[in-house]
């Protein structure tokens, strides 16, 4: 991620993000931040970039000219015009949610503003997103663009050391985070919560959840609301769990919203990977719940769960192919033995090529890429003669929860490598808390087998996805 701020006072963001998390981040080359002095851009040569306010007002305003030679200076080095944020009062306001969205970007150029603001003319011709980081005026920018940094730098891979941090936290789930305490166990008089030191998962879980609970009904009803919403439309799925797994972990993960809901009609949920997950009582029903849903939904990936609804996707959204699968899903709860003989370890990017060439007919490369480096993806590994490692096979999560791109390659078949690399994703998943899930194309054998051997639960085929 390449970070690059426009400002007047360039050591200010330089002394601000120079230590801590953000600064080593940089040293490490998971992120890279350059700055640029919009004053180095005047063509005044007093070195003024500021003036009067046509029609009269309090205040200067920052020109045109020198606000665009410095963008356009930044901008060049970039193979594609970068998103331009301007952090001003008047923009949507930042939240977790477009933190998320912003950490998508391969680069960013944040434009600061000072003074009364900037020429508006330059704004609309660079600036792709407006800003603000809450209802109150700043003196400038620069403190404004160090917090979307440090929102967005912690969200890129790597960056935050435990892995798991960045996923579960304040607002994914529309819940603030449960108080938390550390050594020694008494202090002033106060004492840790008994709960907290009996050992026991469960209980904590449902403690820490209750916590959460009360503090956000207290101090931030709106997101409480939401949490309660999302709470329904899970309750309301779980009557038909078999079918609806995949849509209660996208939910209860925090990895999709809810579109549009009806108890009688059935739900729409969109994906943060982008892809729609649709389940309804019938067609009118689904049509019902395309025609209410707030966004536009063509050019999408649908998943469904009613084979009836595929025939109106199509017509409704120009799609054309539908492939049916199973569903899978682990409900033991109870870890599965992984086999030492073969070194299970994540997969970074620079296997993307390798893992392309043996399994590209349901991915694109790009997406592949994403899930490298989104830390989803595992290879199993073994040695051979000569003592080389070689990649045997591969397996990952979808940005929907989903178990998948599970392939081992052919001379390596036959050991148990498959069952291997699925047993360690699915323990993973339990330690999160999570439902491990997997969705099976129908005619894919290989799979089903697996699926069976391993003890998942294997529905019919109960939902399609729609491309
Ligand atoms: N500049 C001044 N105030 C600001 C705010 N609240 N958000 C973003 N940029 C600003």
């Amino acid at each position: 991620m390449n970070f690059c701020v426009l400002t007047l006072f360039p050591h200010l963001i330089e002394a601000g993000l120079g230590e801590s998390i953000f600064a080593r981040a940089r040293q490490k080359g998971l992120i890279a931040l350059q700055t640029v002095d919009i004053r180095d851009y005047t063509s005044d040569p007093h070195r003024r970039v500021d003036d009067y306010t046509y029609g009269g007002g309090a205040g200067m305003l920052m020109q045109a000219q020198p606000v665009y030679d410095a963008w356009k200076e930044a901008v060049g080095s970039f193979e594609k015009k970068p998103r331009t944020i301007y952090v001003t009062p008047q923009g949507r306001v930042f939240d977790q949610k477009l933190a998320r969205n912003l950490a998508q970007e391969e680069n960013l150029v944040i434009l600061c503003g000072h003074y009364e603001g900037i020429d508006e003319r330059v704004l609309d011709e660079i600036v792709t997103d407006r800003i603000s980081i809450g209802d109150y005026v700043l003196t400038g920018g620069e403190l404004a663009a160090m917090v979307i940094m440090d929102a967005v730098a912690r969200l890129v891979p790597g960056v935050l050391h435990n892995e798991e941090s960045a996923q579960t936290e304040s607002f994914d789930n529309d819940l603030l985070e449960y108080p938390q305490y550390t050594r020694p166990e008494h202090w002033h008089d106060k004492e840790v919560p008994q709960v907290l030191l009996t050992g026991d998962h469960k209980k904590i879980s449902a403690w820490r959840l209750e916590q959460s609970k009360e503090r956000t009904r207290n101090v931030r009803p709106d997101l409480y609301a939401r949490y309660e919403e999302r709470q329904n439309v899970i309750a309301w799925l779980s009557r038909k769990k078999k079918h609806h797994i995949h849509m209660m972990e996208l939910l209860k993960r925090g990895l999709g919203e809810v579109l549009c809901f009806h108890p009688l009609d059935g739900a729409l949920l969109l994906e943060k990977g982008g892809a729609v997950m649709l389940t309804c009582t019938d067609t009118a029903a689904g049509e019902r719940l395309l025609d209410r849903c707030p966004v536009d939904l063509s050019g999408r990936l649908f998943c469904v769960c009613l084979r009836e609804i595929i025939p109106v996707l199509y017509e409704r959204y120009h799609l054309t192919e539908a492939r049916g699968c199973y569903q899978a899903y682990y409900t033991q709860g109870v870890p599965l033995t992984v086999p030492k003989d073969f070194n299970i370890r994540r997969l970074d990017v620079s296997f993307a090529e390798e893992i392309f060439a043996e399994y590209h007919e349901l991915v694109t490369l790009e997406e592949l890429k994403e899930r490298l480096k989104a830390r989803a993806m595992y290879g199993a590994f073994v040695t051979s003669e000569q003592g080389e490692e070689k990649l045997a096979g591969f397996i990952g999560t979808h940005s929907e929860g989903a178990l998948g791109m599970l392939q081992v390659r052919p001379q390596y078949r036959g050991h148990g490598i498959g069952a291997a690399l699925e047993s360690f994703l699915i323990n993973q998943a339990l330690t999160r808390g999570e439902i491990p899930f997997g969705h099976i194309f129908e005619g894919n054998e290989a799979s089903l087998r697996l699926q069976k051997k391993l003890k998942l639960n294997v529905t019919d085929v109960v939902l399609w996805w729609v491309s």
